[in-house]
């Protein structure tokens, strides 16, 4: 296969911005790979993203020229280390509109902002009568913490129903939802469907039962403009790498107040304003540090966070909006084109404006991996299996299920090749 054609308004290039997924490609030096003597075709979106160049320099930037600890010496380099990690913090919080870099706790992912809220908000607040509810469409990291939890601190934990679709049942959702609610943690987009749950409803309709919000944005802060404040979430919670940054750093934003009554997760260096050794107590004396370092303890990802900030000045220069858009075209496509495969099934709803750029489906007689295996010797990369949603599979009657993600240097010409592929699947 050769490469894909270039871009009519490549050479528009310097006179107007267009957002050009095949311009978009030159900068992300590993679509330029074979695989299986294929050019590379990564649908493997959802899991992570790929890396563009001026991510990748960033890194090696600040490894070149600025490394040192943050917040701790007096000389040059802990000065400069420590601008560019919390200039990284106020860049985050521009992004999702939120007040300012206190409500922005840099985590490693996704996974420990969940189980930083569940820990350290359950452990102090949660009594045995108390409720949280989950949905049937969560990630494990959204469902696990709090399981765990609910057996050390015995409050209850219930999961909202989804449709034979995947959507959200929000009658369900309202019927489980009571005074005994006191959180409601939900995905703003599913990772299996891509299904986009409506977040302001569900924020409105738990902040009615005194309940507070913390959504999973794993899928959705990557993909769409997200606002916090629109939104009125308490906690939100996404992933550096699946939105261009490097693995190993992630972001939970929390309403100031709310972090500021929470307690650290974690205890070391950099959390703490002061440790005293009380002699008559026998015992250290500890006051937290202000927001967010009180939740950031020990020495941060300080490379990661400048990876951070690069990842979201690029796709900041693509417009969100654009991003959105190129996704939803690129799916509407990929949904007409394999219509016309009946041994093919997708799990997606009708109403087009519930759906983000991910695409579930199964072929007829084949295993999720068989296929996955097959579609890798044309070097098409995707994910089979659970995708860590089982209860979401279990509802749904699947067994397990290939899943095409897509992002913003994918391509319709990609897509073609994934179903000419699949076309020959069927002839085995
Ligand atoms: C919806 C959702 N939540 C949470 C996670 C966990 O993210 P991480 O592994 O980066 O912590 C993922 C990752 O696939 C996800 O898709």
């Amino acid at each position: 296969m050769t490469s894909f054609p270039a871009h009519p308004k490549i050479k528009h290039k310097k006179m107007i911005f267009m957002f050009s997924p095949y311009l978009i490609r030159e900068d992300f030096p590993i679509l330029k790979r074979k695989i299986n003597g294929h050019p590379l075709i990564y649908f493997d979106n959802a899991a992570t993203s790929q890396k563009p160049r001026q991510v990748i320099k960033a890194v090696k930037e600040f490894y070149e020229k600025h490394n040192a600890n943050i917040h701790r010496a007096v000389h040059t380099l802990s000065h400069e280390a420590t601008e560019l990690y919390e200039e990284a913090h106020e860049e985050v919080a521009k992004f999702i509109n939120a007040r300012g870099m206190e409500e922005i706790v840099f985590t490693r992912g996704t996974t420990e902002a969940i189980n930083l809220v569940a820990y350290s908000w359950t452990l102090r607040n949660l009594k045995t009568e108390d409720e949280v509810l989950l949905s049937l469409m969560e990630h494990h990291s959204n469902i696990v913490p709090w399981e765990i939890l609910s057996e050390i601190k015995k409050f209850k934990v219930k999961y909202a129903d989804v449709n034979g679709d995947g959507t959200l049942n929000y009658e369900a959702f309202e019927e489980a939802i009571s005074r005994r609610t006191k959180m409601v943690c939900i995905t703003h987009v599913s990772n299996v469907t891509g299904i986009v749950n409506d977040i302001k409803r569900i924020a409105r309709v738990a902040h009615d039962y005194g309940a507070l919000v913390l959504v999973d944005g794993a899928q959705s802060v990557p993909h769409m403009p997200v606002d916090v404040k629109g939104l009125d979430v308490d906690f939100l919670a996404f992933s550096g790498h699946k939105m261009l940054a490097p693995t190993g750093i992630g972001v939970l934003y929390g309403k100031r107040e709310l972090l500021e009554e929470l307690d650290p997760f974690h205890g070391g260096g950099e959390m703490i304003r002061d440790v005293s050794y009380n002699p008559a107590r026998g015992r250290c004396i500890i006051t937290w540090n202000t927001l967010p370092w009180k939740f950031e303890a020990g020495t941060p990802n300080v490379g990661g966070g400048v990876g951070l900030m690069a990842a979201i000045k690029y796709l900041k220069s693509l417009g969100m909006e654009n991003v959105k858009a190129h996704e939803h075209t690129l799916t509407e496509y990929a949904l007409k084109r394999l219509k016309d495969y009946p041994y093919i099934t997708v799990y997606v709803p009708e109403e087009t404006s519930t759906r983000s750029g991910i695409i579930p489906f199964n072929v007829d007689d084949f295993d999720s991996h068989d296929v996955a295996l097959f579609l890798d010797g044309y070097g098409i990369m995707v994910r089979s299996g659970f995708h860590c949603a089982q209860p979401l599979h279990q509802r749904l009657n699947l067994h397990s299920s290939v899943r095409a993600s897509f992002y913003v240097y994918n391509v319709k010409e990609e897509i073609d090749r994934l179903i000419e592929a699949l076309k020959e699947i069927q002839q085995l």
